[in-house]
Order: structure tokens, then C-alpha cells, then sequence
């Protein structure tokens, strides 16, 4: 894993967009795994802004998000349908067919994880995957204790994710229990992994992968076993003993 000490919020963002856009200009066709939740909401920010001035185009680009709350259609503001639309979609040249999230008011949510996962072998799989950390290790919505086998599956959203999460809802009631989320193994076989930390509510998770095992109690320490990991974290989320 390699890691990349930045200085703020802002400095992490503009990186992480750095590192996507030269991937987008130099491919001919790319597959990018897309997150969401607080922290790449700047990098998707400064994407759009490169867009603007640069003209970046992202016609041949297509996403796979993480993740999306069960219940949700698209149409409601905290999905992540919604949010990816608001955040990035609309602001770039994207094909709205192009970009995949699951489905978290299909009919049948055990046939969609299997669908979302064959749709994302049938492109030819993700080149790369940017992510996030939840303060108890989750990637996507993979709570700790979950399989490292696991392709896209249903999961009960752990109370701290909820509580984390609430922010975002009137009340911490209305957050979903479940979600669809990628699985660890589907994460793993990105061909490559960008991982953004930022603020001190990230430092325990950030020392954990660093020194801790690779251990299912703690999911993102499966990154570990990814050879090509590359870390963006800001000055508030390293610890000392991290960056020594
Ligand atoms: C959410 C998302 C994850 C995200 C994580 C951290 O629940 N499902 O994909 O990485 O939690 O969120 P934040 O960036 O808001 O701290």
C-alpha cells in the first residue's frame, strides 16, 4: 500500500482527482468503481471543475458504485443515485447509461446483487476502485465480520454506520438498515484501489491498517492483500506512529 500524506481536506480532493483524470485521459475506455459519503465529495468537485476548464471527457468512462441504501429509488435525496447525479453525473459528459449503482428498490434485491456483480464481470471489471473508510473499517457497506468472499450482497447496516450516516437524514430513524453493497471480493478484484481518508475521525481506522492483521473483523485490512493500493490521507487522519 502506498501511502500519500497530503495536507487538508482540499489537498486530499484535488490529488484524488488528479490521479482519476490521468487514468480517464490516458485510457482508451476505462471502468471506474465509484464511492460515496462525505469524503470524495470534493475530488468529484474538482473532476467537475477540470471537466469545465480542461475538458476532460468521460464518454468513454463507466462507473460502478459501492454501494446504495435498500428502499431508496433513485429519485429520493439521500440515495445514492441521487447523490452521484448532483455530486458528478450531471456535470460532465458521462453517458447516463453508462454509469451503474444498484438497485435498492428492485423487487427482487438478491437478483439484482447478482446481476450488479455479472454487470460489472460483462464490462470486463473495474480498473479502478476509489474508497472510502467507514471508523470501523468498513469498505462499501461491508461491516466488519463480513466474508472476504462475499461478492454484491444484502447487509444489515451496523448501528454506528446508521448513527454515522444520519447526518445526511431528519432523523437517524429514517437511515435504512439494509443495504446492497459490492462485496470484499468484488472490491479485491479491482485492478486497482484508491483509498481517501480525511479528519481525525479516520485516525483509528487509518493506525488499524497500517499495524493491525489482516482480519475480517476489521474489513479494509484486506486491502493489504491488493498489490496495487494507493493511500490519499490528510495530516488530521495520520498519526504519528502511522507516518513514522
Ligand atoms: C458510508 C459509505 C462508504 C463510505 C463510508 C465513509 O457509509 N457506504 O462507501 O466510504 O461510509 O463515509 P464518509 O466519507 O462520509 O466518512
Amino acid at each position: 500500500m502506498k501511502l500519500i500524506e497530503v495536507k487538508d481536506y482540499q489537498e486530499m480532493s484535488r490529488r484524488a482527482a488528479e490521479f482519476i483524470i490521468e487514468k480517464v485521459r490516458n485510457a482508451h475506455a476505462i471502468n471506474l468503481g465509484l464511492a460515496t459519503g462525505g469524503t470524495p465529495v470534493g475530488t468529484y468537485q474538482c473532476l467537475v471543475e477540470d471537466h469545465k476548464k480542461n475538458l476532460t471527457s468521460y464518454k468513454n468512462v463507466t462507473t460502478f458504485n459501492l454501494d446504495e441504501y435498500v428502499g431508496l429509488s433513485g429519485k429520493n435525496p439521500n440515495s445514492y443515485r441521487y447523490y452521484m447525479n448532483e455530486n458528478l453525473f450531471n456535470h460532465i459528459d458521462i453517458d447516463a447509461s453508462h454509469t451503474h449503482i444498484p438497485q435498492g428498490n428492485a423487487e427482487d434485491l438478491e437478483k439484482e446483487c447478482i446481476f450488479y456483480e455479472q454487470e460489472i464481470e460483462r464490462h470486463g471489471g473495474i480498473d479502478l476502485q476509489v474508497l472510502g473508510i467507514g471508523s470501523n473499517g468498513h469498505i462499501g457497506f461491508n461491516e466488519p465480520g463480513t466474508s472476504f468472499n462475499t461478492g454484491t450482497h444484502i447487509v444489515d447496516l451496523a448501528p454506528s454506520t446508521r448513527e454515522a450516516n444520519a447526518r445526511y437524514f431528519a432523523s437517524q430513524e429514517e437511515v435504512p438498515s439494509k443495504a446492497i453493497t459490492m462485496g470484499i471480493s468484488t472490491i479485491l478484484k479491482s485492478k486497482e484501489i484508491l483509498l481517501l481518508v480525511s479528519g481525525e475521525r479516520k485516525q483509528e481506522a487509518l493506525v488499524k491498517l497500517f499495524e493491525g492483521e489482516v482480519d475480517e473483523r476489521f474489513p479494509a485490512s484486506v486491502l493489504k492483500n491488493h498489490p496495487c493500493v494507493t493511500i490519499i490521507a490528510d495530516e488530521a487522519a495520520i498519526p504519528e506512529k502511522v507516518r513514522n
